[in-house]
């Protein structure tokens, strides 16, 4: 008997549409579409100010995007939140959150909740169905440390740890939640090379557990080596997506990073207004009021 496989199209574990998110006046995410496949590892960058923080408050229920919609696994995602990680989806912070006076195994703990069935009373009365779950909870949360290379400093105050420590922490209490896909927002924001080296391989390990991943980050080098698909926001639009060779070699990236503004990107237009607009007035300036101009080529 022969077997046919037959390619069917699989559902992406993220899918955001036409993303716009608008604080009154300003338009910090405008009509931005990604997905995120099984397996893969999606970047994010951009410039300073471009939208990408904002962009996974839209994916995560903290805001309500003015525009949009966003599935997880073909589902549209409550913006709630709590419920959005009872779906699958698990995040770190830009600013580190974690509980500054728990220690290291209570963060992760506190991470688990959302998986743990047992009830109030049954954690007040402290019968046999809790203790069973506080030991397999305690059990996870122990492999998750181990995992990312915390677990001999379990017992430590959260405070007490250095920078890059904080950060896999922050992994591992995401992780704890048993996400389908992790939202990393610059995990390695103030580590060392040798730490970042650490958390590439780290990020590799989630991905090979079944985990998908966005990650923002400013190290390009980092999410050239990481990423299968890069995408690039400037001022709140998707300038490119593409692989890591495409996006690293798009003269329009490297203009955006450099901050020097090429034909067609968003906010040039304006940008080329005001420009016109103070070169006019420079010019009436010389022309009328300014007795002190001198003829070009003179000694100043
Ligand atoms: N809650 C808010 N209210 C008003 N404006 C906001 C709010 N959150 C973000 N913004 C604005 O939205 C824009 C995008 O900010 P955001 O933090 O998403 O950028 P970013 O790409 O993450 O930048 P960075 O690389 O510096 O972290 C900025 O102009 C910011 O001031
Ligand atoms: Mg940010």
């Amino acid at each position: 008997m022969t077997t046919t496989t037959i390619d069917m199209p699989t559902t992406p574990v993220l899918e955001a549409s036409g993303v716009t998110m608008r604080f009154g006046g300003l338009t910090a995410v405008r009509s931005v579409d990604l997905t995120v496949g099984a397996g893969e590892i999606v970047g994010l960058i951009g410039p300073n100010g471009a939208g990408k923080t904002t962009f996974f408050n839209c994916l995560t229920g903290l805001y309500v995007p003015t525009e949009g919609q966003v599935r997880y696994k073909g589902t549209l995602l409550p913006p709630k939140p709590h419920l959005v990680t009872t779906a699958g989806v698990a995040r770190t912070f830009q600013n580190i959150r974690l509980f500054a006076n728990m220690t290291v195994l209570e963060n992760v703990l506190v991470g688990r909740h959302t998986r743990t069935k047992e009830g109030l009373w049954s954690a007040l009365l402290r019968g046999p169905g809790f203790k069973k779950a506080e030991a397999a909870s305690h059990e996870r949360a122990m492999e998750l440390l181990e995992f990312v290379g915390l677990s001999h400093k379990a017992d430590h105050v959260s405070r007490n740890l250095p920078y890059g420590e904080q950060r896999k922490l922050e992994i591992a209490r995401a992780l704890a939640s048993d996400p389908g896909l992790l939202l990393l927002d610059e995990p390695t924001a103030g580590m060392n090379p040798q730490e970042t080296r650490a958390a590439e391989e780290l990020i590799f390990g989630i991905r090979d557990q079944g985990v998908a991943i966005l990650v923002i980050e400013h190290d390009m080098r980092f999410i050239f080596n990481l990423c299968d698909r890069v995408a690039c926001l400037v001022q709140g639009e998707k300038l490119i997506e593409g692989t890591a060779e495409t996006v690293q070699g798009d003269e329009r990236v490297i203009a955006a990073y450099l901050g020097t503004p090429f034909e067609g990107a968003p906010g040039a237009e304006e940008l080329a207004e005001v420009e016109a607009a103070e070169a006019h007035s420079a010019e009436a300036h010389r022309d009328g009021t300014d007795s002190t101009t001198r003829p070009e080529g003179e000694a100043q």
